[in-house]
């Protein structure tokens, strides 16, 4: 099968490979560079454990996502959200209000909380919910969940930060 060199910058640092025409972004992140924290969970675009960001806040499924597309784009996983030794708001505010259990959603989780912030800073428990709802956890029953979203919206706008912890 074709190959395809491509260079990622992943939380920050330019990677380069080769990939075949059909390795999905997500296994490319996971099993060729090492990027462990952007979870596999079905593998078919249900779950949102593979959630990540690209450029900037745009998040989409790694498992859903041919690598050779992608080639020169930036991407954020959340092994690359903390900022001098200081982990970011959403995720502060998730472990703080107990919005993790066995872990395997919450990159994802957090992942898709922090595009969700960007877009809208201050969302109602109702808008939380859908933004989501493309993101399963199979633990929590989402109270946790939806109290640490509107957790780390109070932290992002009362730091005046924004969603990135910049
Ligand atoms: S592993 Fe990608 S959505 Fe489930
Ligand atoms: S904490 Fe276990 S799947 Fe969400």
């Amino acid at each position: 099968m074709k190959k395809h060199a491509i260079t990622l910058t992943v939380n920050g640092e330019e990677r380069d490979l080769l990939v075949s025409s059909n390795r999905t972004l997500l296994d490319a992140l996971r099993d060729d560079l090492g990027y462990t924290d952007t979870k596999y969970g079905c593998g078919t675009g249900e779950c949102g454990a593979c959630t990540i960001l690209v450029d900037g806040m745009t998040t989409i499924n790694g498992c859903l996502t041919l690598a050779a597309t992608m080639n020169g784009k930036s991407i954020t996983t959340a092994a690359g959200l903390a900022r001098n030794g200081h982990l970011h708001p959403v995720q502060e505010a998730f472990i703080e209000n107990d919005a993790i259990q066995c872990g395997f959603c919450t990159p994802g989780m957090v992942l898709k909380t922090i595009s969700l912030l960007d877009e809208n800073p201050a969302p109602t428990e109702a808008e939380i919910r859908h933004g989501l709802e493309g993101n399963i956890c199979r633990c929590t029953g989402y109270t946790k969940i939806v109290e640490a979203v509107q957790d780390a919206s109070r932290r992002i706008s009362g730091s005046n930060t924004s969603a990135m912890g910049e």
